[in-house]
C-alpha cells in the first residue's frame, strides 16, 4: 500500500470500494492525485475511464472537493501578510459543454485554460458532429496540458484513441494517471449478497 499524506488519508472519500481491488486501485489513484496537489507537485491529469456505474463521476466530484477544502489552497504575500488564497475549480459536464459551443459560446474557453483545477466529466457522451467534438476535445485537452485536471469517460482508452489519437496519446504522457476500469454498476454491486 502506497504511503499518502495526512490531507488524502483524513479526507472522507465517500467511496465505498466493496472490497473490489478495480476500485481499491481507482480511490488509489485518486489518493495519489490529491497527494500531488498536496505536495505542490507538477500538475497533471488523472483520467477515469471505463463502464458506465463505476464511480468515477462520483470520485471526481470527490476530488473536486478535496480541491476546495484541503488541497487548493496557495500561501499569496499580500499587503498585510501572507494569506491563504483559494484557487478556482469548475467541472464541466461535456456534453453540455458540446452544446454550448455548438451555440457559439466561444468566451468559455478561456475558463477553461485559466482555472487551476478542473474536471472533464463524461467525454464521449456528446452528440453533435464528430468532427466538431474531436476539435473541442483537442483544444480543450491542449488548454490542460500542465494544469491539474482530471477527465472522466465510459469509453476505453482505445475507443478514445479510435475517435481522437491527440488525446488519448495525451492521457498516456507527461506523469499523467490513466485508469481504464472495468466493473459491473455500482447499483448492480450493491444487489449482490456479501460473501
Ligand atoms: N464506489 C462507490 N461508492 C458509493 N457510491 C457509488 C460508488 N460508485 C458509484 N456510486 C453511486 O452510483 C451512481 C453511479 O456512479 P457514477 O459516479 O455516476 O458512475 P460513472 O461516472 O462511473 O458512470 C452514483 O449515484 C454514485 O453516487
Ligand atoms: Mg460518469
Amino acid at each position: 500500500m502506497v504511503a499518502h499524506t495526512l490531507a488524502s488519508e483524513s479526507f472522507d472519500w465517500q467511496f465505498d470500494t466493496c472490497g473490489d481491488p478495480k476500485l481499491v486501485a481507482m480511490l488509489e489513484a485518486a489518493k495519489t492525485f490529491a497527494d500531488a496537489i498536496m505536495n505542490d507537485e507538477d500538475p497533471n491529469w488523472l483520467c477515469l475511464l471505463g463502464t458506465s456505474g463505476a464511480g468515477k463521476t462520483l470520485l471526481a466530484k470527490r476530488l473536486l472537493a478535496f480541491w476546495r477544502a484541503r488541497g487548493g489552497y496557495r500561501v499569496i504575500q499580500g499587503r498585510a501578510g501572507e494569506f491563504q488564497s483559494l484557487g478556482e475549480s469548475r467541472l464541466i459536464l461535456w456534453p453540455k459543454f458540446i452544446e454550448r459551443q455548438l451555440d457559439g459560446q466561444w468566451g468559455e474557453m478561456q475558463g477553461i485554460r485559466e482555472t487551476p483545477f478542473m474536471v472533464v466529466d463524461d467525454l464521449g457522451r456528446e452528440k453533435g458532429p464528430p468532427a466538431f467534438n474531436a476539435a473541442r476535445a483537442d483544444e480543450v485537452a491542449e488548454s490542460r496540458l500542465g494544469k491539474w485536471t482530471v477527465f472522466t469517460s465510459n469509453k476505453t482508452l482505445q475507443q478514445i484513441a479510435d475517435t481522437d489519437k491527440r488525446v488519448a496519446s495525451r492521457m498516456l504522457r507527461n506523469g499523467s494517471a490513466t485508469i481504464d476500469i472495468n466493473v459491473p454498476d455500482f447499483n448492480l454491486r450493491k444487489r449482490k449478497p456479501s460473501a
